[in-house]
């Protein structure tokens, strides 16, 4: 394992043994601070858009772990602009033992990935989200138990990043997946039959509608994003005439499993995507979603470096 670029890129007993680390390593930070198993390692944090929880997790998760982390900021790198994206990886990889990149298009972390010598994690691009996923599936896993087999995920909205990496990781879990978006921001279909071949393999069951309603019926997870990614900006007035039935309010919630938990990645636009009482409401769970971000990246850490 040199990159972290996309969870389809590993099998679901990769994923299950990741998830197994995610969960030792919270436990031992909770209990007496975690190991310093990456001592002497620098994590070298490309952003080429703004960030809080990626930023401040990784930042904090190399602290926990004996490292150390360096931010660049998309005006100190210019990744592409100011010098070739080969270029940099190739300098990056003599100072620091690590990368990770969050970037526009998601070829700039291939070739991030592409030249570096060092470990290349995606934190975000046009394509997936994959740290993201690999937080949303402790968190589910943490709130239905192990034996979460069978599932339904359902995501509703803009069929974004994030809906990839959730609709990747979930089939590989075994967790059946329900997909609603408006007509014309439907999920990448080149990501639709990936999960189709790994659902294939673990019994998965996908399924992408229109109907909103549909798409929650018998729902375990109901997961949201933000109707206007970054780097969408311009199309953001369009997209708020298009996306309020998609929104995730009280009324969507109870026609829900009666257990169902509320996911989203943040940042929220509250009352847009997602009403206040349902963030703050008794189902929700993007704190604990959140606060994941830590444990799970931390076993991305320790794997890319082989220390755990
Ligand atoms: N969910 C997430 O990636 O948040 P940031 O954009 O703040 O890093
Ligand atoms: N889909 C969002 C996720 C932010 C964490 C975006 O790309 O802006």
């Amino acid at each position: 394992m040199k990159d972290f670029i996309a969870i389809s890129d590993y099998s679901s007993d990769e994923i299950k043994d990741l998830l197994d680390v995610a969960v030792k390593l919270k436990k031992e930070y909770f209990k007496k601070g975690n190991k310093k198993l990456l001592k002497g390692k620098v994590l070298g944090m490309i952003f080429q858009k703004p960030s809080l929880r990626t930023r401040v997790s990784f930042d904090m998760a190399m602290r926990h772990l004996g490292g150390d982390a360096l931010y660049l900021s998309p005006s100190e790198i210019g990744l592409g602009k100011r010098e070739s994206i080969a270029d940099v990886a190739r300098v990056l990889s003599g100072y620091v033992q690590g990368l990770m990149a969050r970037v526009f298009e998601h070829e700039h972390v291939l070739e991030l990935a592409k030249w570096s010598d060092v470990p290349v994690v995606n934190g975000l691009s046009d394509y997936n989200h994959p740290c993201q996923g690999m937080a949303d599936a402790l968190t589910i896993i943490e709130n239905f138990g192990k034996k979460s087999k069978g599932l339904n995920i359902s995501y509703v909205g803009d069929g974004n990043n994030v809906t990839v990496s959730l609709m990747h990781v979930s089939a590989l879990l075994g967790w059946n997946v329900t997909v609603g978006t408006p007509e014309g921001y439907d999920v990448n279909p080149a990501a639709v039959e990936i999960a189709k071949a790994i659902a294939v393999k673990t019994g998965s069951k996908l399924s992408f509608v229109r109907d909103v309603h549909e798409a929650v019926k018998g729902a375990h997870v109901i997961y949201t994003d933000t109707w206007t990614s970054m780097g969408q900006e311009e199309e953001a007035a369009k997209r708020e005439k298009v996306f309020p039935p998609y929104q995730v309010n009280a009324q969507l919630v109870s026609e829900a499993d009666k257990d169902v938990i509320v996911m989203h990645c943040l940042p929220a636009h509250r009352n847009q995507e997602l009403t206040d009482d349902v963030a703050d409401g008794e189902h929700s769970v993007i704190f604990q979603q959140a606060h994941n971000r830590l444990h799970a990246q931390k076993a991305i850490l320790a794997r890319l470096f082989d220390v755990a």
